[in-house]
């Protein structure tokens, strides 16, 4: 297997940072080409990185897989831009002081479209009090759900979607604990998923847990909540060895795919971006 970027699957860290820039025009291909690769090659090894790039990047670079833009149907925000840069460590100071590294050889071809920090939240919840992530397939399955398969252009790099979610908790907290666990069809203190019988159509496992044409459309989620006492949310990340997976799942939540059923947690958290990208190989970004 050719080698992914490891960060990918590394949930050892509690701080994180999301950059998203797009391209400045009339900036050429190589000044593109070398920014990213003096980046790339800047890693001081104590942050965590992952990089990946917009469609556009991507044919600029010759990469060998294509896709489009984000959208979806217009129904949510679509804010797709050319360079996404993943930072993950334990302290802040070394994510500042890395960000701080590369925008300097970023910004000369590169504007900043979006900044986010995120945070492991006691034992990886939501802020909503709910556990995320463990619902995520493991080992072989994780990366068989993430990474494009052997065989494949693009083999072992990921696609990727990035969405800025912000919570309303004032209404979610008014819920009763039980209904809470009927938006998400899993217990709040143990995580344990409902059965069969009693998860609710509506709710965000129901809508998620799914298959389309018989595959099951399992991804690999590494969101983390963002924000403080007046504004947070969810910066929600996942990786996936097909783009359509996203969108499908997407529709299901909001009530536009076959059976029209609209997830409940869309009346409590709503997103603000959206944007695919494509995370290279490590090879692939070496050879820049
Ligand atoms: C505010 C935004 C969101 C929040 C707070 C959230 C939270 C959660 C939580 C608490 C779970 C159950 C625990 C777990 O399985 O890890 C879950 C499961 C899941 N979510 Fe989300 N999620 C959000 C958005 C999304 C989006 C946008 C997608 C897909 C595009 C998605 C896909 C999934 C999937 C695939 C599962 C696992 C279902 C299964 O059990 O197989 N989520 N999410």
């Amino acid at each position: 297997m050719t080698a992914f970027q490891p960060a990918i699957f590394d949930r050892n860290s509690r701080q994180h940072l999301f950059l998203e820039f797009i391209r400045r025009p009339g900036t050429t291909d190589e000044a593109a080409r070398q920014a990213l690769a003096t980046v790339v090659g800047a890693d001081s090894g104590i942050v965590k990185t992952v990089f990946a790039c917009g469609p556009a990047l991507c044919q600029q670079f010759g990469m060998p897989v294509s896709f489009t833009d984000f959208s979806l149907d217009g129904v949510v925000p679509a804010t797709q831009a050319d360079l996404f840069v993943w930072l993950q460590a334990d302290h802040r100071s070394h994510l500042f002081d890395l960000a701080m590294s590369f925008r300097q050889h970023l910004d000369p071809v590169f504007t900043l479209q979006l900044e986010q920090d995120g945070f492991v939240y006691h034992d990886m919840r939501d802020l909503t009090g709910f556990v995320d992530g463990i619902g995520n397939p493991e080992g072989e399955a994780a990366l068989r759900a993430a990474l494009l398969p052997e065989g494949q252009a693009g083999a072992g790099g990921s696609f990727v979607f990035a969405q800025l979610w912000r919570h309303d908790l004032a209404s979610f907290n008014q819920l009763s604990v039980a209904e809470q666990e009927n938006v998400f069809g899993r217990t709040k203190v143990d995580a344990v998923e409902f059965d069969d019988e009693r998860m609710p159509q509506d709710a965000h496992v129901g809508r998620t847990d799914t298959d389309h044409d018989g595959v099951p459309q399992k991804i690999w989620r590494r969101s983390v909540p963002w924000g403080a006492s007046s504004q947070h949310g969810l910066y929600f990340l996942a990786f996936s060895c097909e783009v359509e997976r996203f969108d499908y799942l997407l529709r299901r939540m909001y009530g536009i795919a076959e059976d029209g059923v609209r997830d409940q947690l869309t009346h409590y958290s709503a997103p603000q971006t959206g944007s695919y990208w494509y995370a290279p190989t490590q090879e692939m970004l070496a050879s820049l």
